[in-house]
């Protein structure tokens, strides 16, 4: 059986979604950690968050179990209260919302610009006399207009949080995301550039807030649970290529968990530890994501029948846009053509306000995210996809939306 015959297996993808990008020394460190019995307590925790204040520029940093329980952190840290408005995309992963309503704060979804973020026009849509707070996610890596949006907030004295949960080591004019606002989080998550066992860190140029953050006490990670997520995350992320079919199977016997709950606590070592790995390797990662967005610029571009979301510079390349100007139909046409081709890529997020469990926090329509979503693909810039799958990848897009 050659490699042509294993990739039309159900579920057996040449390039399976968001692979982490994990070296030898990431299993080493893991190896050590866990029989060195550091799964929970130890000096990696500390010596991550030296690193990372030291990498984005900031007097300290904070890490806790999920970039979930780092946006809680910033929210309690810069005072957000309960009944306070917190202004947030709706084109975003539904994991911003659950800590804004842990504060007992209310989520408030604005309307995205043409680079599917928050601009300064989409947020003074969503403002109210009630609005205490703007969590400003940079998708896909991207930057968003985030000094504009400042300098709005600021104005009207409203708290700016920026989620870099997606963008780790992108900046805007020499300055990392993160760093903006009163506070700003970075994770080590699911699809993330740094892609690890999972954690988030809230960073701050603001002592007094890192002060206030460090007064919220969250519980310590329990030894069990972390892991089970580590093991979790080897299995059937990291070697998903294999490990995909069982999941799927089980997945059909077994009740589906909410994937945005979470329960904050304070960061294991062991998921430190990881982490710690990825951050050696991250300036090798961020220059593989940025030679696979120009790769695809230079054999996509922009045609008739599609246009690449661009990557602002200084982006951290979490993966490619592609608007499909054939609408949903189009976007599903290459979906299918890609994953029969073994590439398993996905549509991008289905707007917040047109999901039950959210559309009540819209005020309005929200046309801009509303009429871009179906149009939407998102291709894979990790390290882990060769450039011969890239180049495989886009000719698949052509072949897909017939050009
Ligand atoms: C923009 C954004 N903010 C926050 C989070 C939460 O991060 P975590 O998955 O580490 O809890 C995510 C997760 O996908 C995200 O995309």
């Amino acid at each position: 059986m050659g490699a042509g015959d294993i990739i039309r297996l159900p579920y057996v993808y040449r390039v399976p979604l968001c692979r982490p990008f994990w070296s030898g020394r990431t299993y080493a460190a893991l190896a050590r950690c866990i029989g060195a019995g550091r799964v929970v307590y130890g000096p990696d925790i500390a010596r991550l968050e030296a690193r990372l204040a030291a990498f984005l520029g900031t007097p300290a940093a904070i890490a806790c179990n999920s970039g979930r329980a780092a946006l809680e952190l910033a929210l309690r840290a810069t005072g957000v209260d309960a009944g306070d408005e917190v202004v947030v995309p709706t084109f975003c992963c539904a994991s911003i919302i659950p800590p804004i309503l842990a504060v007992g704060a209310v989520p408030v979804l604005a309307d995205v610009g043409a680079g599917l973020t928050l601009t300064p026009e989409t947020v003074e849509a969503a403002l109210s006399s009630r609005t205490r707070a703007v969590v400003v996610a940079h998708l896909f890596g991207n930057p968003a207009p985030i000094e504009a949006i400042e300098a709005l907030c600021r104005a009207r004295g409203l708290v700016v949080v920026d989620d870099a949960a997606q963008a780790l080591g992108a900046e805007v004019e020499g300055r990392r995301l993160g760093t903006f606002g009163d506070a700003g989080i970075v994770s080590f998550g699911n699809g993330k550039v740094c892609f690890g066992t999972g954690g988030g860190v809230l960073v701050s140029r603001e002592r007094a807030v890192l002060e206030q953050a460090r007064a919220v006490r969250f519980a310590p990670p329990a030894f069990a649970s972390t892991l089970t997520r580590a093991a979790g995350v080897t299995v059937w992320r990291r070697w998903r290529r294999w490990s995909l079919p069982l999941q799927v199977a089980l997945r059909r016997m077994l009740p589906a968990e909410a994937a945005t709950a979470y329960a904050g606590r304070s960061m294991a070592n062991l998921d430190a530890t990881v982490a710690s790995s990825l951050l050696d390797t991250l300036d090798a990662n961020l220059a593989a994501r940025r030679a696979r967005v120009d790769e695809y610029r230079a054999l996509l571009g922009d045609e008739v029948s599609w246009g690449l979301v661009p990557h602002a510079a200084g982006s951290a390349c979490l993966t490619q846009v592609v608007s499909f100007h054939g609408g949903e139909h189009a976007a599903l046409a290459v979906v299918k053509t890609l994953r029969d081709h073994g590439y398993e890529v996905d549509r991008s997020y289905r707007p917040l306000h047109l999901q039950s469990a959210y559309e009540r926090h819209a005020r309005g329509a929200l046309p801009n995210a509303a009429r871009a979503w179906p149009s939407l693909v998102e291709l894979p810039c990790e390290p882990t996809v060769r450039m011969e799958d890239v180049r495989r990848i886009a000719e698949a897009v052509r072949a897909a939306a017939g050009t």
